[in-house]
């Protein structure tokens, strides 16, 4: 076959810089580091407590010792950072687990603080968990209809994340989609006293199915309905930007799209119209998927675990909360 059917050679030639391992690390555009790592920890109520997630293998329901136990695995590999949720003793109409002061993410807080000073402790503010009904919400009955009502439900959630700061918390993630909770929370934590307290906000979250295994985990699926009153469509993009907006102006420090790998779209997106600190939150089935596809030989669980992750770096993600942080942080040590 003639080579140069084309009249000639190619004088632009891509392939140069692809030609060994240094250079594709020397020109990498994209970087990740365990630095960007947040770990979710789902602590409950116990001692010696370790209860599997079984849809999400290597995930457990963990006391507050174990989970600081599990947690010097992740402060090893250089995981900087852990989000807490909290399954509670009992759950009821008004989430008191959610806000009292000896409430098990309240718990948890103080234990990991104790132990590991360094560590960046985030907590998941949200009443799910805390409702005997399983919504973000206060649930109101009216004419006939159910709804989850916006307004009483900011107190709640403003009371919640002061708790967490009494604590000591590092900084709160609201994620319960209600409008203008992060007004509501900026402006009690000022009162309380913790005015250089971050927020980061689920600004941009949608009614995912990407979540299923979450709610075995944390125990806090709607018991009726769904939360497509509160979560977004997953239809729209403009709307993202107009959420994004509003959280950013009502005092969001860092933003968060969630969930990652289905909606790199909204998070480049996010990333380049505000420029803010950008997470992005690789949701449980995220997690479970690759797991499970691992599990049976069909892909290679550690190389695509590091290119979803990357391709959300790449997207605008500055952190990536990630169910796999401990285990990736390591694989980053071992390149
Ligand atoms: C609480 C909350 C959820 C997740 C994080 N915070 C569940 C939900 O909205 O139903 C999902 C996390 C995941 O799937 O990993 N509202």
């Amino acid at each position: 076959m003639d080579v140069s059917v084309l009249g000639q050679f190619p004088t632009r030639r891509m392939r140069r810089l692809r030609s060994s391992p240094v250079l594709r690390r020397m020109v990498a555009e994209t970087i990740l580091l365990p630095d960007h790592l947040i770990w979710p920890l789902f602590v409950r109520p116990g001692r010696k407590e370790r209860r599997p997630v079984a849809s999400m293998p290597g995930v457990c329901q963990l006391s507050v010792d174990e989970a600081v136990r599990e947690t010097a695995r992740a402060v090893e590999a250089g995981v900087p950072a852990v989000l807490l949720f909290g399954i509670p003793e009992r759950k009821d109409e008004k989430a008191s687990g959610a806000w009292s002061r000896n409430g098990i993410v309240q718990q948890a807080i103080r234990a990991l603080k104790r132990e590991y000073p360094n560590l960046w402790v985030i907590t998941d503010v949200c009443l799910c968990e805390y409702m005997s009904h399983g919504h973000c919400g206060v649930v109101e009955h009216r004419r006939n209809t159910t709804r989850i009502a916006n307004d009483p439900t900011l107190a709640l959630l403003a009371r919640t994340a002061v708790s967490h700061a009494e604590a000591g918390a590092d900084m709160v993630a609201p994620s319960d989609m209600m409008d203008g909770r992060v007004a509501a929370i900026r402006a009690a934590l000022d009162r309380a006293g913790f005015e250089d307290l971050p927020i980061l906000s689920y600004a941009a979250k949608y009614a995912s199915a990407f979540y299923g295994p979450f709610r075995e985990a944390a125990e806090s699926a709607p018991r009726f309905g769904d939360r497509r009153s509160y979560q977004m469509d997953p239809a729209n993009a403009r709307e993202a930007i107009r959420e994004v907006a509003l959280d950013i102006a009502e005092g969001a420090d860092l933003v968060m799209v969630k969930p990652a790998l289905a909606y790199l779209d909204i998070l480049h997106q996010v990333k380049t119209t505000f420029g803010l600190p950008t997470a992005a939150y690789a949701v449980s089935a995220e997690y479970s998927m690759i797991k499970a596809a691992a599990a049976q030989g069909w892909i290679d669980e550690r190389a695509v675990t590091l290119e979803a992750l990357l391709a959300m770096r790449r997207a605008g993600a500055d952190l990536i909360i990630t169910y796999a942080a401990p285990d990736v942080a390591r694989w980053l040590h071992q390149r």
